[in-house]
């Protein structure tokens, strides 16, 4: 019996046993957390399983004397389904849970009720449904509750009074009904209730808080009208005259809720016949010019991905001239460079498909390397087409992918641009968030930030009626040491309405009705969404989140300004803390640019300046630094 094996196995439950109650807190946390993982579908958490200690894994965060985990924050990592008891409801030490913008539904656990020492709870924007839980009120060092933008019906429970601490109350865009409580905890001070199916008298003490806190109810009194204002007929009885009425109004109501129930089961079968097309845009969406994609591949040449265009020899034909009569039309000092004919004996492959069509990267025989897009959906006609693209080609800025060259016939038209080695911000940023991804630094952020900023205010200098019509990181492209490149400019208003599609949606600015005629000011606004994903790490066109995307602007909104820290920001910026700062600030001008109100966003000018700014400060903040750890060694030596 005293064998090695005996021998080890002895040591090793003496030890487990002689463990502080703290380390197997933890080792119960870890648990509880795999477990939730493994219920919600989050496949987005990239958590060392290896590790024993769950404190590094993205999103958890732990105390360390005793070490317990005191925050989940999980916003926006697509996760689905609903929350089991014995996973988040064993993380009994937390102080801090959000899970917010995902897609997860059902009631809420029960064992939610344990997590007592529970301060915040951000469940915005998710599928929850189910009555709000009786027990959210047992939880009495609660600060902040946000169950907004779910699915919760029910009336909402008058015990919240229990929440003395209670300062936040978000429950807007949800199905409420019943009348708001007399909640008189005076430490409430932010409460929304808009957009749910509340009725009655809004309790005379709210009658300070915005009317925008109540709407989309059938609320009266405090910030609203007066309750005895309207109704004038209010306690008496009502005349046969207002019954009629009554009948008649909910007969036309009737007949409306029917046609549009007929209309929405109509658009849902489209719906679904069209998903499959609508995936594989989807994936277009991601297939942008210049990553590489699934159905990426190369072709011989250029010519056969092209079979229509051909090379016309006689003279004279060709309209609007180019070189030899051939109609590629080449702008700047690059003309004798390459012709038509050079350029469909290029080797060619196919990059991906952006939004006005598919791009490919050709290699010329004297190694010229170019990227050559194929428009479709051309809808002007060729006069006025010559006469954009010559503008286009006009365009000269460092930040701007230049036109070298176009192609006109009627069949098809193409537009040759340099091309650019290292993708697009959108792959960088997207692309590869697996083991092995080189984290994205905020030098390299914000540089590129800058760069795109300068390339879209030198467009929008150009003329106030000259804008972009299509920011998006898809069309901000980089050279080989990262240097932003815009790309695109000046198409949208060559293409139907119908290939600007709802892919750009995430960016698009709310006044923008039709994708062709984007103002300054809307570009201002899809930069901003733009600066947004740079700092959050999140696509606006998130396809695991829900059909539409995310609506970044919204995303970042529902977050109170203290929390920006540790819910906003991309986790891979987080380890560069001595630029906190300077991150705050850019999301504070990415948030006025996505401003609803054109008028308050600032002009990309402005933008520029102040991003370069932001870079200048940054750049102090590490001389600084570095100053301080020369000082450091050499105070050591002395
Ligand atoms: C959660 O706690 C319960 C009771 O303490 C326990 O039975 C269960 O195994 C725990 N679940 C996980 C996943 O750790
Ligand atoms: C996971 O954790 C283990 C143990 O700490 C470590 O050796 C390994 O390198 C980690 N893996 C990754 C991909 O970080
Ligand atoms: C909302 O909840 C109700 C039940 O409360 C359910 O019938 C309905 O399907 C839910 N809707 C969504 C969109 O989850
Ligand atoms: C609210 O507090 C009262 C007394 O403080 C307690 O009796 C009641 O059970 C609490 N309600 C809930 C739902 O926790
Ligand atoms: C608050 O309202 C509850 C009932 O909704 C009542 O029991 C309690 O006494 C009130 N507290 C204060 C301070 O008015
Ligand atoms: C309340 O929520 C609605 C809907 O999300 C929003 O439009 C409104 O601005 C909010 N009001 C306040 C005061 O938070
Ligand atoms: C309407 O209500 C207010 C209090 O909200 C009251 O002072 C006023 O007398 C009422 N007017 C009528 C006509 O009932
Ligand atoms: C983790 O928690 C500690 C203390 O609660 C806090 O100081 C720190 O900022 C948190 N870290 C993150 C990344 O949220």
């Amino acid at each position: 019996m005293n064998s090695p094996l005996f021998f080890t196995t002895t040591l090793f439950f003496s030890l487990l046993l002689s463990l502080p109650p703290s380390f197997s807190d933890l080792a119960t946390d870890r648990a509880a957390l795999l477990a939730l993982r493994s219920a919600v579908g989050g496949r987005s958490l990239l958590w060392n399983i290896s590790e024993r200690t769950p404190c590094a894994w993205p999103g958890v965060n732990c105390s360390s004397n005793p070490p317990q985990v005191v925050e989940l924050r999980l916003p926006g990592m697509g996760l689905y389904g609903q929350i089991p008891p014995n996973t988040v409801g064993n993380l009994t030490h937390l102080h801090t849970l959000s899970l917010r913008f995902n897609v997860l539904s059902g009631p809420l656990p029960s064992d939610l009720s344990s997590l007592s020492s529970l301060r915040n709870l951000y469940l915005q924007d998710n599928a929850f449904s189910g009555p709000i839980p009786e027990f959210l009120s047992s939880l009495t060092n609660l600060v902040r509750l946000n169950l907004a933008h779910n699915n919760f019906s029910g009336s909402i429970p008058p015990s919240l009074n229990n929440l003395t601490r209670l300062a936040t109350l978000y429950l807007e865009n949800n199905h409420l009904t019943g009348s708001i409580p007399d909640l008189n905890s005076s430490s409430l001070v932010q409460l929304n209730v808009s957009d749910n199916q509340l009725a009655g008298t809004i309790p005379s003490r709210f009658s300070g808080m915005p009317a925008s806190s109540f709407l989309g109810n059938a609320l009266c009194g405090g910030p609203l009208l007066s309750c005895n204002g309207t109704g004038k007929g209010k306690g008496k009885k009502l005349s046969g005259g207002a019954i009629a009425g009554i009948v008649i109004g909910s007969l036309i109501g009737l007949f409306l809720i029917v046609l549009i129930l007929l209309f929405l089961c109509r658009k849902r079968r489209d719906h679904e016949v069209g998903s499959k097309d609508e995936a594989a845009m989807k994936k277009g969406d991601i297939e942008i010019p210049h990553e590489k994609s699934v159905e990426s591949g190369v072709v011989d040449s250029l010519s056969s991905a092209l079979p229509a265009v051909t090379v016309r020899k006689e003279k004279g034909e060709g309209n609007g001239g180019g070189v030899g009569g051939k109609n590629l039309v080449v702008f700047g000092n690059m003309a004798r460079t390459f012709d038509l004919e050079d350029l469909l004996r290029a080797s060619a492959e196919v990059l991906g498909k952006g939004t006005f069509g598919t791009a490919y990267k050709a290699v010329l025989e004297m190694g010229v390397v170019v990227a050559v897009k194929r428009l479709k959906d051309v809808s002007v006609p060729e006069k006025e087409f010559r006469e954009k693209i010559e503008v286009v080609g006009k365009m000269d800025h460092e930040n701007l992918v230049p036109l070298r060259a176009y192609y006109y016939s009627k069949d098809e038209k193409l537009l040759v641009f340099d091309y650019m080695p290292m993708g697009s911000l959108s792959a960088l940023l997207h692309g590869n968030r697996g083991a092995g991804r080189t984290p994205l630094n905020w030098e390299t952020r914000s540089g590129i930030a800058l760069g795109a900023a300068h390339g879209i205010a030198y467009l929008h200098a150009q003329g106030s009626t000259v804008s972009h019509g299509n920011v998006k990181s898809s069309n901000i492209l980089l050279t080989k040491s990262y240097e932003a490149r815009v790309s695109d400019f000046g198409l949208a208003q060559l293409v139907g309405p119908s290939s600007t599609p709802n892919r750009v949606a995430g960016y698009r600015a709310p006044e923008v009705t039709d994708p062709r005629k984007v103002s300054q000011k809307a570009d201002v606004y899809s930069f901003g969404v733009l600066l947004l994903e740079l700092l959050t790490g999140k696509a606006p066109t998130h396809a695991l989140l829900n059909e539409e995307g995310v609506d970044l602007p919204r995303w970042v909104q529902s977050v109170v300004r203290e929390e920006w820290t540790a819910e906003v920001f991309d986790l891979e910026l987080l380890r560069y803390q001595n630029v906190e700062e300077e991150m705050v600030q850019l999301l504070q001008l990415a948030i006025d640019c996505a401003d609803q109100y054109p008028d308050k966003r600032p002009s990309m000018a402005e933008v520029a300046s102040r991003i370069e700014e932001l870079c200048r400060s940054s750049l102090q903040q590490e001389q600084d630094s570095s100053i301080d750890i020369v000082n450091a060694t050499q105070e050591q030596r002395d």
